[in-house]
């Protein structure tokens, strides 16, 4: 096993692998849209067979070659034998259609998202996802194709919209008082790193809390995480092929109630409101009742998994 895969524990490993129900008689076409180190992308493409397709996304493309050499290595040999295709490819999942129809896929059979940001975007100073380490306000997954850093949104948008993004997206009690702050501090000079930005925080606040959600609130901003994920969930359910299955695993609360918001539209028949018939079906159904939570066994094993929920739903 590769030195970066051996202390990455996929996630809900066997319960999200199986709900991607892989048919050992049909064709699969599979897409993963979180690749990282391939954990599960390995664990999937060694249940495929001849013919079948395997498509993984990650957005950052340090990340995507971690996975590429990781799936080379642990089932190069096997998927070139057994007639397995591989693509693995920097783009954003909200792009999931046009990505597939460039590689002329207009119909998969199972589409799974693991959310959330992996460790070693927190772990790399430079990259600024993190208040433990100084590094440059930057915190965007894709840093290959331009786009708003950190550094523009905590130094350029109004106080309103710092409020709103860290209420909404941080659910941080104290937003009025850090933007307010942070519009005073940036009359006087930029905020540059992410020391700054913790200290002005932390003074504003006197909470180590509020550094935590506001981190979290500005992360979701700058990659329009939300937006992504709606964009993407919308067409991955239109490209389902009947009985496809899309499963979603995620970590916050925020992230989950959006995939069960979006889910929901597709699970419930439109009805006419004076004959109370169904006008148009229902598209998709649940697979589970309730997302799909880690063993205790698990929990104890990884503590990353603690918060993980699994979401599976199957194209009618
Ligand atoms: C939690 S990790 C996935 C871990 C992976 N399942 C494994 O077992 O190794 C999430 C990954 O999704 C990527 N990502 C986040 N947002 C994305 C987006 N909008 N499009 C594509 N990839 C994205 C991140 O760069 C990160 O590598």
């Amino acid at each position: 096993m590769d030195e970066k895969s051996f202390w990455h524990i996929p996630v809900l490993f066997h319960e999200y692998i199986d709900s991607l129900n892989i048919s050992s008689t049909k064709r699969n076409i599979v897409i993963d849209c979180t690749l990282w180190l391939g954990g599960h992308a390995v664990g999937i493409i060694q249940k495929l067979h001849k013919g079948d397709v395997f498509v993984g996304f990650d957005l950052d493309n340090d990340n995507l070659k971690s996975s590429r050499e990781i799936i080379e290595k642990s089932v190069g040999e096997f998927a070139k034998e057994t007639g397995i295709t591989i693509h693995c490819i920097h783009a954003n999942f909200r792009d999931i259609r046009a990505k597939l129809l460039e590689l002329g896929i207009d119909s998969v059979t199972a589409v799974c998202y693991d959310l959330w940001v992996s460790s070693a975007h927190f772990d790399d100073a430079d990259r600024g996802f993190s208040f433990r380490f100084t590094g440059k306000l930057d915190m965007r997954f894709d840093r290959e194709n331009g786009g708003k850093t950190a550094h523009d949104i905590i130094n350029h948008s109004s106080e309103k919209e710092l409020i709103e993004m860290l209420r909404t997206y941080g659910e941080e009690p104290k937003a009025r008082f850090i933007a307010e702050a942070i519009v005073r501090a940036r009359k006087v000079q930029p905020l540059e790193t992410t020391e700054e930005l913790t200290k002005l925080i932390e003074e504003t606040s006197y909470d180590p809390k509020s550094v935590v959600r506001s981190f979290q609130g500005i992360r979701i901003a700058v990659n329009d995480e939300f937006g992504s994920i709606e964009t993407s969930l919308k067409d991955t359910i239109n490209l389902l092929s009947k009985w496809g299955r899309c499963s979603v695993i995620t970590f916050h609360s925020l992230e989950d109630r959006l995939v069960k918001q979006i889910f929901a539209e597709y699970l419930q028949a439109e009805r006419d409101e004076f004959t109370g018939q169904d006008t148009v079906p229902a598209i998709l159904k649940k697979v589970t009742k309730k997302p799909l939570l880690p063993t205790d066994l698990e929990m104890k094993q990884n503590k990353r998994s603690r918060s993980a929920k699994l979401r599976i739903v199957e194209k009618k």
